[in-house]
C-alpha cells in the first residue's frame, strides 16, 4: 500500500514514526476522514476547512508546502496508486505536532516539523445495517470541553465504541447533563413532532460534515429543523432517530439500549436524506478548482 508520509509517497511498511512523536506521547494532533466515491473526494473543501480550524485552535502550524491543494493532490495520488478509483474509499489524514525529545508537555521548539500521514482504504458502506436499522447504546459523555476539534485523542470514544460492540450495537451515543450530544463517531438526529432535532454545533460535539450537509438538504426538502439537543426520553418517543457520518452516511436507529424506537423500522426522513446525500456524492463537485493540484 502506498501512503503519503511527510511529503513523500512510500510503501506503508516504510512509514515509521519516532517514539518521540507527540501524537504517540500526548495524542497531540488532529485528523480528518474524507470519503471518495469513484476516485472523487466528497465535500473536500468542508473537510479542509474543519482541518484548518482544528490546526489553528491547537496552534499547530502545518508545513508551508502542505497547502490544501497539496493535500488534495496527495489524496488523489494515493487513491490512484492503490487502485481505489472505483467504488468507495476512505482517506485518512493525520497531522501531529511532530517529534522532539526529551518528552515535555509544552510545545516543542519552533520549527519542529509536524508529522503528516495520509492513507486510503477501500470501504464498503454499511448498507445491510441501514436496510434493517441499527441499534445504539447510551453512555455517559466523559469527554473534554473541546469536542469540536477533531483531535486524535479518542480514548472516551474508543471505550464507548467498545461498549457498543459488546452490546452488539452499531454505535454508542453520549449523554451529557441529561442530553444526547452525539455518537462515538457520528452525529445524532431525531424527528419529534415532525421536526428534525440535533445538538447545536458547540464545543460538545464534532461539527460533522455529513451533519452540516444534511441540515442544508433538510431545508431544501422542506423538513423543519431545530438545532436543539434531545434527551434519552425524547429518543424513546421520537418518530425517527438516525446517526450520520462520512462512513455511515445516514444510519437509521431502530433500537436504543435494547428498546425499539421509531416503531422499530427505518423511517422516511432518514431515507429521504440518505437518498439526497447519495445524489450529492455522485454528482460532479462544484468546487472544480479544488481538484487541480
Ligand atoms: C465524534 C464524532 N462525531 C461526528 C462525526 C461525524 O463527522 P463527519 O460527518 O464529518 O464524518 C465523527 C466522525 O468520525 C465523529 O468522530
Amino acid at each position: 500500500m502506498i501512503v503519503f508520509f511527510n511529503g513523500t509517497f512510500i510503501d506503508k511498511a516504510q512509514a515509521t514514526v519516532s517514539v518521540d512523536d507527540r501524537g504517540f506521547l500526548f495524542g497531540d494532533g488532529v485528523y480528518e476522514v474524507f470519503r471518495a466515491t469513484e476516485g472523487e473526494l466528497f465535500a473536500a473543501d468542508r473537510h479542509l476547512r474543519r482541518l484548518a480550524r482544528g490546526l489553528a485552535v491547537l496552534e499547530l502550524a502545518r508545513p508551508a508546502a502542505l497547502t490544501d491543494a497539496a493535500l488534495l493532490a496527495a489524496a488523489r495520488r494515493v487513491l490512484d496508486d492503490n487502485a481505489l478509483t472505483r467504488g468507495d474509499a476512505l482517506v485518512y489524514l493525520q497531522i501531529t505536532r511532530g517529534a522532539a525529545g526529551p518528552r515535555a508537555h509544552q510545545f516543542p521548539p519552533a520549527g519542529t516539523p509536524p508529522t503528516v500521514y495520509l492513507a486510503a482504504n477501500a470501504f464498503t458502506p454499511p448498507d445491510d445495517v441501514r436496510a434493517r436499522g441499527a441499534s445504539v447504546v447510551t453512555t455517559p459523555d466523559e469527554r473534554w470541553g473541546r469536542c469540536d476539534i477533531k483531535s486524535i485523542q479518542l480514548l472516551p470514544n474508543v471505550l464507548a465504541k467498545q461498549r457498543a460492540v459488546r452490546a452488539d450495537a452499531f454505535e454508542a451515543v453520549f449523554v451529557r447533563d441529561g442530553r444526547i450530544t452525539e455518537g462515538a463517531s457520528a452525529n445524532l438526529f431525531a424527528v419529534l413532532g415532525g421536526t428534525l432535532r440535533t445538538h447545536p454545533a458547540d464545543h460538545h460535539i464534532l461539527p460533522g460534515i455529513t451533519r452540516e450537509i444534511l441540515l442544508e438538504e433538510a431545508e431544501q426538502l422542506g423538513v423543519a429543523v431545530v438545532e436543539t439537543a434531545v434527551t434519552p426520553k425524547d429518543l424513546a418517543n421520537a418518530e425517527e432517530v438516525f446517526v450520520t457520518s462520512t462512513s455511515a452516511d445516514v444510519m437509521p436507529v431502530v433500537r436504543v439500549d435494547g428498546r425499539p424506537v421509531g416503531g422499530g423500522q427505518p423511517g422516511p426522513v432518514a431515507q429521504r436524506l440518505h437518498t439526497a446525500l447519495r445524489a450529492l456524492r455522485t454528482r460532479p463537485a462544484p468546487a472544480a478548482a479544488l481538484r487541480s493540484p
